[in-house]
């Protein structure tokens, strides 16, 4: 019998792109083709255009080994909400998942976890998959609340999902602080996060949901610490926002997670 494989093949990598509020139609196009060109032995790519893109964006990718989600989506199902859309219409113009509890959902936008939970429950009640961002500011590092912070976050973002829809979240860990700065946290100080993350996963389910649950890294994530960062055992992939703008520097972190 060979070695008993470790924690980590339990999960396979994931990488994602957040584009934010950047690339017109054309750019945002020749984007996804360039990603979707781009082979990726045994490692899941995500990419999260603008809302108005993500429609071209999906038909881009369809059939590829490259899923396509929204940055957000409504917590209401349907109705009189000016400027909201749906997880349903989300879905319906062929994206696979929504990344919801964003830091600058949270603080340019004011969204609470009360807020972001309903829309996690929305998203995953249309059979959308999750990515939800947890992340302490710097005056909470300093002030020694970073597990506090992101296990409240965490907790909160997932009450009421079951332990088979859990199936269909990530986590995606980004300190505030890094998230577009250049500044990243260290391995160790981002694998000391994701653990104990994993360890809230585990006691709000089981240690075997907790196992296959991926937490992505994210904040100023780039092709020069990708790989060291991805080595950690808890690190299961990255949320890469500027990096992500462009294949030579988005192609290389996809490479540095097989
Ligand atoms: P960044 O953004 O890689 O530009 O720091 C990450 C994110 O906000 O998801």
């Amino acid at each position: 019998m060979g070695p008993l494989p470790g924690p980590r093949s339990l999960r396979t990598p994931y990488v994602a792109g957040n584009w934010k509020m950047n690339l017109d139609r054309r750019s945002a196009v020749e984007l996804a083709e360039a990603v979707r060109g781009h082979a990726a032995d045994g490692v899941d790519v995500g990419l999260f255009p603008a809302m108005l893109h993500v429609d071209e964006v999906a038909r881009v990718c369809a059939g590829s080994h490259v899923r396509v989600g929204a940055q957000n989506c409504s917590d209401e199902p349907s109705g009189a909400f000016t400027g909201e859309v749906s997880a349903a219409m989300v879905k319906d113009v062929g994206a696979r998942v929504v990344l919801l509890g964003h830091s600058e959902r949270r603080h340019v936008y004011g969204e609470s976890d009360a807020f972001i939970n309903a829309k996690v429950i929305r998203a995953l009640s249309e059979g959308l998959e999750v990515m939800l961002c947890v992340g302490e500011t710097i005056e909470e590092r300093r002030d020694g609340r970073t597990e506090d912070v992101c296990r409240t976050q965490l907790v909160a973002g997932l009450e009421g999902v079951s332990r088979g829809d859990l199936e269909r979240v990530s986590v995606a860990y980004e300190p505030v602080w890094a998230i577009g700065t250049g500044e990243t946290a260290t391995p160790e100080m981002a694998g000391a996060v994701h653990a104990y993350l994993r360890g809230v996963a585990a006691g709000l389910f089981d240690e075997d949901v907790a196992q296959a649950l991926r937490i992505l890294y994210g904040g100023s994530v780039k092709p020069a610490n990708a790989a060291e960062l991805m080595a950690v055992p808890d690190i299961d992939g990255a949320l890469v926002g500027g990096a992500s703008l462009r294949p030579d520097t988005f192609l290389p972190i996809i490479v540095a997670a097989s």
